[in-house]
């Protein structure tokens, strides 16, 4: 039996997994959170594969001696598309990742031209390859990835508007590549970009569909517990892996998202 009061753990290396628990307690109201923000590793897309890989399934090996989770949700695609097969090895919990959500992406285009927009290390990943030709072999998919996206992400729950000319810049990484002009749909491949849509969407051509795994996961996690038990109240707790200044500046939008304490690991 799992206990009541077990959580559901999200790991992200910042705010991006909010973009996956929003839609998680839309559909699961009651379930303890235990929302955990890798800032001491921060950022992820720009490490190499052999960091990413020693870095994730230690940390969540400790996350769960101390939290004791239900579930765990890699909230982060750079973490998922390269550890999640690892870290499900090593450990007795299930384990729902976040991977770029190219298959409804092909689903949906009219044009069959797919921009993937992801960190450096996500879009890089054979697991991306794989996805594109598993489930859009007569697509187009075009990627690219960017750091400076995750870093507005970041500012943006602390408070600081997005610059749209950055924004502009980004974008441009995908519609300037040679048939980038007949994107039609656009797959946030970061958890921290859906924070960011209509921003990104502001800057890109009328009628650019943007879309992410989010709503997917949420689904899955709330089929992979649907014969489990909750307590009467909703609690939410962030876990910050380094204790600054920062995480601290973030207590009003993490308390937007039911996560009303934060503590540091
Ligand atoms: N939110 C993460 C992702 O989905 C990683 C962002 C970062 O730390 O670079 O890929």
């Amino acid at each position: 039996m799992t206990p009541r009061d077990a959580p559901i753990l999200f790991l992200d290396s910042g705010v991006g997994g909010l973009s996956v628990l929003a839609p998680t307690r839309a559909l699961l109201s009651r379930a303890p959170i235990v929302y955990v923000a890798d800032n001491a590793g921060f950022p992820y897309g720009t490490k190499t594969e052999a960091e990413i890989a020693a870095r994730v399934p230690a940390l969540l090996g400790r996350l769960v001696e101390r939290f004791r989770p239900r579930l765990i949700v890699i909230a982060c695609n750079t973490a998922s598309t390269i550890a999640l097969g690892s870290v499900r090895a090593a450990l007795d919990v299930p384990v729902v990742g976040t991977v770029p959500a190219i298959k409804p992406a092909a689903e949906a285009s009219m044009t069959r031209v797919i921009g993937v927009l992801g960190t450096a290390a996500t879009v890089r990943q054979p697991y991306v390859t794989d996805l594109a030709a598993r489930f859009a072999s007569d697509c187009t998919v075009l990627r690219h990835g960017s750091a400076e996206l995750v870093a507005l992400a970041e500012a943006k729950l602390a408070g600081t508007t997005p610059d749209a000319d950055a924004c502009l810049a980004v974008m441009a990484g995908l519609f300037d590549q040679p048939g980038g002009d007949r994107i039609d749909i656009v797959v946030n491949a970061c958890t921290h970009f859906p924070l960011v849509a209509e921003d990104l969407a502001a800057v890109s051509p009328k009628g650019t569909r943007f879309i992410d795994g989010g709503p997917g996961i949420a689904r899955r996690v709330a089929w992979l517990t649907k014969e489990q038990d909750w307590p009467a109240d909703a609690t939410g707790r962030a876990v910050f892996t380094r204790a600054d200044a920062a995480a601290l500046g973030l207590a009003p939008a993490l308390a937007r998202y039911g996560l009303t304490t934060i503590e540091s690991l």
